[in-house]
C-alpha cells in the first residue's frame, strides 16, 4: 500500500521500498491453513501433506516457511483481520482518504473510490509477492474494514517485519487499534514465527509511540531528520519487540 512518493511522511512500510525490494513468490495459503489460523487450533490437513515438512527445512536453514505467507482471516478479542477485497474500496476511501490518518503513514491520501480499487489490487499484488501483509480490520458485526494493520519490509531470513496500523478517525480512541494490533501480534510471532517486529513511528506521533509501548514495543533509538514531510524535516522513533519478550509477557 505504500506510496512511491517519499515525500509523504511515515509510520511502517517504507514509502517504495516494497515496490523495490521483491522476495521469492511465496504461495497463499489455502482454505485450510485459514481455518486453522482463524480458530487458533492445530494445524488440519493441508492441500499437501508434506507442507510440514518444507516449513521445517526451511526453518533449519534459518529461511522463512512459505506457507507462513499469505492473509488468513484471524478472529481477535472485538475485532477480525482479514484480506481486503475489491468491494472494500468504499470503506477503504473512508480511511485513507483522510489526511489525519495519512499524515503520519508513507502513504499518499486517496482521492477517490477508484484510488481505494487500486490500492486494494496493489496489496493483493504485494501479498502473493510476499513482501508485505496488510490486513483489512473488521467490526465482527459489520464485516466493514475501519482501518488496516500490516506486516511490511519482511525479512524472512532473519524473521522480522515491519508493523503498521492505521484506523479511520472515527474509530480512535475505542482501543480498536490495540486490539488489531495485539491480534496480528499474536499470529506474527505464533503462526508466522517471526523474532522481531519493528516500527518506525514519527516522534510527534504519541497516539502510535503509546499504543505500542503498551504493547511491549521498547524504545530502540532516534533517526534524526529521517522524512521529508510536507517540506518539513521529521525524526523517527524505531521501537522494537522480540518474540521471546512477547511471549514473557503473556505467561
Ligand atoms: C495510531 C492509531 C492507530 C491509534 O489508534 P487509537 O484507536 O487511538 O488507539 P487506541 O484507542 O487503541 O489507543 C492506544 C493508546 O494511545 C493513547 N492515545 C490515543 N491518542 C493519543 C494521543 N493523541 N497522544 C497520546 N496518546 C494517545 C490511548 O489513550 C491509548 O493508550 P492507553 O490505553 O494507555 O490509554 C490512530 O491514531 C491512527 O490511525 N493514526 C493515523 C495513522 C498512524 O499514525 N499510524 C501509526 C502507525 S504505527
Amino acid at each position: 500500500m505504500r506510496s512511491t512518493d517519499a515525500s509523504i511522511p511515515k509510520c511502517a512500510p517504507r514509502a517504495g521500498e516494497p515496490f523495490r525490494r521483491t522476495l521469492d513468490a511465496g504461495g497463499a495459503p489455502g482454505p485450510s491453513y485459514q481455518r486453522m489460523t482463524a480458530h487458533g487450533a492445530g494445524r488440519r490437513r493441508s492441500a499437501w501433506p508434506f507442507e510440514h515438512l518444507l516449513c521445517s527445512v526451511r526453518l533449519q536453514q534459518g529461511g522463512y516457511p512459505l506457507a507462513m505467507l499469505g492473509l488468513p482471516t484471524i478472529v481477535g478479542e472485538g475485532v477480525v483481520l482479514r484480506a481486503l477485497r475489491p468491494t472494500d474500496a468504499r470503506a477503504l476511501l473512508a480511511v485513507f482518504g483522510d489526511h489525519r490518518v495519512t499524515r503520519m503513514m508513507a502513504i499518499r491520501t486517496l482521492e477517490d473510490e477508484s484510488g481505494a480499487v487500486s490500492l486494494i489490487h496493489e496489496i493483493q499484488s504485494l501479498a502473493r509477492a510476499g513482501t508485505l501483509l496488510q490486513w483489512g480490520v473488521v467490526l465482527p458485526a459489520t464485516d466493514e474494514p475501519i482501518g488496516t494493520v500490516t506486516l511490511a519490509s519482511i525479512d524472512r531470513n532473519n524473521r522480522r517485519a515491519e508493523l503498521g496500523v492505521g484506523l479511520a478517525h472515527a474509530y480512535w480512541g475505542q482501543g480498536l487499534a490495540t486490539k488489531a494490533a495485539r491480534t496480528l501480534l499474536g499470529h506474527a510471532f505464533r503462526t508466522m514465527l517471526l523474532h522481531r517486529l519493528e516500527a518506525d513511528v514519527d516522534a510527534t506521533n504519541g497516539a502510535a509511540l503509546r499504543l505500542l509501548e503498551n504493547l511491549g514495543f521498547e524504545r530502540e533509538g532516534v533517526l534524526r531528520e529521517r522524512w521529508l514531510v510536507e517540506g518539513e524535516w521529521r525524526d523517527s522513533v524505531w521501537l522494537g519487540l522480540l518474540a521471546g519478550q512477547w511471549s514473557a509477557r503473556r505467561r
